[in-house]
């Protein structure tokens, strides 16, 4: 094993410690069977992994997957500069297609820069995952893409850092200026909870969830 899948080994091992990897996978299962009761044998489930960063959720979701899947993995990272081998050498379950695009056993990935790229030629998206994105986004830019993926996406994952709990939302604000360098945007569950209501979806109960001192919240919503 190289030095780079045995370090995403190991990451792999540090989210179970903060990140509520079970109960977003319960969710992910529990959306993902509802949305594939409905379609035709033989379809892919199309979805969008928003902020997908280094994969990790991309590579949970397609090998949990009811059914094959086109994944859309959306993130400004994924630029000219990107050197898609990064990703393959930390993970041994994508192999390279081309520059943009991964296959794996039951599925495939696009990697794309935004989301404007994704409905120029898909239609129909079944499902979009949001994980710890959100408070990365300035208000204005989130506002255009969600009011782009509510137009399309069947149902919605959120999982993010709850900033009601203003304790331990600030410590995560901390952990993120300091170690990553990075200014983060507080994200309230109800109020994405009435943007989701006004655009015709139904919501699940927003579920908190503390791991160490980070307050989790996960929530899903589907369009009927
Ligand atoms: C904390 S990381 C989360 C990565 C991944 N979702 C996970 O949970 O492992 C946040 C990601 O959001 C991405 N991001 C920032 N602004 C974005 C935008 N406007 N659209 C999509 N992704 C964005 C960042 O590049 C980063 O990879």
């Amino acid at each position: 094993m190289g030095f780079n899948k045995f370090m995403g080994g190991l990451r792999k091992v540090g989210r179970q410690y903060v990140l509520p990897v079970r109960k977003i996978q319960q969710t992910i299962h529990l959306v993902l069977k509802n949305i594939s009761k409905e379609m035709d044998a033989g379809d892919y489930l199309n979805m969008i992994d928003l902020g997908a960063g280094t994969l990790f959720w991309t590579e949970q979701i397609i090998k949990n997957a009811p059914t094959k899947c086109r994944m859309y993995a959306v993130d400004p990272i994924y630029d000219e500069k990107f050197n898609i081998d990064t990703v393959i050498s930390k993970s041994a379950f994508f192999k390279k297609a081309d520059d943009k695009k991964l296959i794996c056993e039951n599925g495939e990935v696009y990697l794309c820069q935004s989301i404007d790229d994704i409905f120029l030629d898909c239609e129909r998206i079944d499902c979009t995952f949001i994980c710890d994105t959100i408070h990365h986004i300035d208000l204005a830019i989130w506002q255009s893409i969600f009011d782009a993926l509510s137009d399309k996406s069947k149902s919605i994952i959120i999982k993010d850092m709850d900033a009601y709990r203003k304790f331990r939302n600030a410590l995560n604000r901390l952990h993120d200026r300091v170690l990553n360098g990075e200014k983060i945007v507080n994200v309230y569950p109800d109020r994405l909870c009435q943007e989701l209501l006004g655009k015709g979806y139904t919501v699940s109960k927003i579920k908190p969830v503390y791991k160490l001192w980070y307050p989790h919240f996960i929530m899903f919503a589907i369009k009927k």
